[in-house]
């Protein structure tokens, strides 16, 4: 069985570095599931879809083809948007778009195929709730506000975007409200995800304590494995 490790947690908290570094060190699989809903709020602002349209944007999410290579790009059929969906806008509308259960249907089937092919690392707001509820290891990844708004400033500022560090935060905040707050799959901590603080954490040190935890889990399943096959044996 392939093993699966969620990662959850607020805008901002470092899941896309950490799941892709961890992915990158395990050799394993990785998936970063706010970059469908991103691209899916692409296409909608492309066509002129507004993101209250649950109805539209559930139609529009079922007739794309959304998809995610080995390499970490996004493709909506053959057009590669791993650059276009990562501007502050389309990151705005990604969490309205985020909402809606007929958005969120559409797209279970296609991040839970991504498990059936290895062992895999995800990243997003309901891995460890939804998606994966029995996932192996499920990771809460937190930072203060403060340390959030200022990596995703950095990360704009890097892709040449400028926007004020106190817009970056009133955004953050607004769209952490809005994914704890929605009724539907809400960004939640969960009582069995390990929950780890990165504010005053270099990238080294948080993929060690990943590391950490995924030996951990390995050890964990090969035993109740062994366990299984004793008892089975009898
Ligand atoms: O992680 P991100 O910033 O790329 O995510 C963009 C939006 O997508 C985020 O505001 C909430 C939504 N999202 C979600 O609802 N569920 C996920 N599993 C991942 C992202």
């Amino acid at each position: 069985m392939p093993l699966v490790v969620t990662i959850d947690g607020p805008s901002g908290a470092g899941k896309s570095t950490m799941a892709k570094r961890l992915a990158k060190a395990l050799g394993w699989r990785y998936l970063d599931t706010g970059a469908l809903y991103r691209a899916l709020a692409l296409m909608a602002f492309e066509a002129g879809i507004s993101a209250e349209d649950g109805d539209a944007l559930g139609r529009l999410a079922q007739s794309v083809a959304i998809r995610q290579d080995q390499a970490g790009r996004t493709w909506v059929g053959d057009r590669d948007v791993s650059d276009a969906i990562r501007t502050s806008h389309i990151g705005a509308m990604a969490s309205p778009v985020s909402a809606h259960p007929p958005v969120r249907v559409a797209l279970v089937d296609l991040q839970r195929r991504v498990a059936a092919d290895g062992d895999l690392v995800c990243e997003g707001r309901d891995m460890g709730s939804v998606i994966f509820p029995n996932a192996d290891l499920k990771v809460y990844l937190d930072a203060l506000g403060a340390v959030r708004a200022d990596r995703r400033y950095q990360e704009l500022v890097a892709r040449g975007e400028v926007v004020p560090l106190d817009t970056v935060r009133l955004q953050l905040d607004e769209r952490d409200a809005r994914d704890q707050g929605r009724a539907y799959a809400p960004l939640k901590r969960l009582p069995d995800q390990v929950y780890l603080d990165t504010s005053d954490l270099s990238q080294n040190q948080v993929l060690d304590a990943l590391l950490g935890l995924v030996e951990d889990c390995r050890r964990r399943v090969a035993s109740l494995q062994k366990n299984k096959n004793q008892g089975g044996s009898k």
